[in-house]
């Protein structure tokens, strides 16, 4: 039951999750769920693991919170852990992955003015999702995010996914474009990868351009499809990468990274948070990024990823359904023919926690740490549902 207290922005909930351990959720009725989505892409090391645990206690019972006033150790350390892991050269915290998107398109508007155009522009991708604030709902490419919050946040001309070819038309006729913010697999818009030239391709237009190369990590980071961060699977560096959702297992923590190119156009007051980077959230990130790192989790992420592919595509073969079953590491995606959303609730009776995306994707997200028995029990759930539901 949802309280009347509460906005109706997340419509009708009907599980009440209670308590969590490793991949498995329980509702207050006492069902017990495994959980294929992790919290959208969150809890990559499962719920309440130790290693988090403890560090939050800890860190709780020392120091939550001082503001960015003064030094914060912590922080210090994870930034510099996440500027090892990535190759970038400085970052800001933030809060959530759309603050994360904010600041990187701070950082496009700071560099272009300081090349002398006035009117930047960030190319972003059709079908994208960047988040709910002003200027990220404005960059994101779905009509459902924008409808009656217009006027939008200028500043943004769309291109389609996976299409260089139109980038490179955009280039030869808008001479204010000062960046390309793009997702390396689009997550909310239904685990679309790109082809395998697609990001060196940007990469390329970028350097002769003179633009930069803006990674949306929001999802695809903190080993969740197989590398720490995806364009890890690439040899290349972006000039901005954002990361949020699996830094602090579930303590809201997310990060603008920055190369050499922008990471020094911030200047004191040009940009910050109350609660960006706090200690509290930064003993959490610390202790999630040194357990993904030291545990193999992203080596972990692309040996379950293939595991799951093979059984879902053994489990389904010959079904008329089933469009494709994509994705990498463990950001996987079957599509179906049809509309799928009431297979969420269907799952969630047989015990699965799932979600359905672009209204024909089943997406899953499982936890990093999900075990070959828990990957079998994922997919005979839901290769029997797909069957025997639709
Ligand atoms: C690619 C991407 N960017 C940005 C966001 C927004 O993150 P948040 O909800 O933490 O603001 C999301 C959330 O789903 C996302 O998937």
């Amino acid at each position: 039951m949802s309280s009347t207290a509460l906005m109706n922005n997340y419509g009708t909930r009907k599980l009440t999750l209670s308590k969590g351990q490793g991949v498995w959720v329980w509702d207050d009725q006492g069902n017990r769920y495994l959980d294929a989505l992790s919290g959208i892409a969150v809890c990559g090391l499962g719920h309440a693991h130790p290693a988090v645990t403890k560090a939050i206690a800890d860190q709780a019972a020392t120091l939550t919170h001082c503001s960015n006033l003064y030094n914060i150790a912590v922080q210090e350390e994870l930034a510099e852990r996440l500027r090892d892991i990535s190759g970038m050269s400085k970052l800001f915290f933030s809060n959530s992955g759309a603050e994360a998107n904010e600041a990187a398109i701070k950082l496009a508007r700071l560099f272009g003015h300081k090349k002398g155009i006035a009117e930047p522009v960030i190319i972003v991708m059709e079908n994208s999702f960047h988040g709910r604030t002003l200027a990220t709902l404005s960059a994101t490419g779905n009509r459902k995010v924008h409808a009656g919050f217009e006027p939008l946040v200028r500043g943004f001309v769309r291109a389609p996914y996976n299409d260089l070819a139109s980038l490179k038309t955009i280039a030869a006729n808008n001479k204010n474009v000062v960046a390309v913010l793009v997702e390396p697999i689009q997550g909310e818009g239904g685990i679309q990868t790109p082809s395998d030239d697609y990001l060196p391709g940007i990469r390329q237009l970028c350097d002769d351009q003179g633009w930069l190369m803006m990674l949306d990590e929001i999802q695809t980071s903190n080993g969740r499809t197989g590398r720490y961060f995806n364009y890890q699977h690439y040899d290349l560096l972006p000039d901005v990468v954002t990361m949020a959702k699996g830094l602090g297992n579930g303590m809201p923590i997310g990060a603008c990274l920055a190369g050499e190119k922008a990471a020094d156009l911030m200047q004191p007051g040009s940009h910050g948070s109350t609660f960006g980077g706090n200690p509290l959230a930064c003993a959490a990130g610390l202790a999630t990024v040194d357990t993904i790192v030291n545990d193999g989790l992203c080596e972990q992420a692309r040996i379950m990823g293939n595991y799951l592919k093979q059984h879902l595509a053994r489990k389904l073969a010959g079904c008329a359904n089933v469009v494709e079953i994509r994705g990498q590491g463990l950001m996987l995606a079957i599509e179906l023919s049809e509309p799928c959303a009431s297979l969420v609730d269907k799952a969630a009776e047989k015990g699965l926690l799932i979600n359905v995306t672009a209204q024909t994707v089943i997406r899953l997200l499982p936890p990093l740490i999900i075990n070959n028995e828990e990957a079998d029990q994922l997919v005979d759930i839901l290769s029997d549902l797909i069957k025997q539901e639709l």
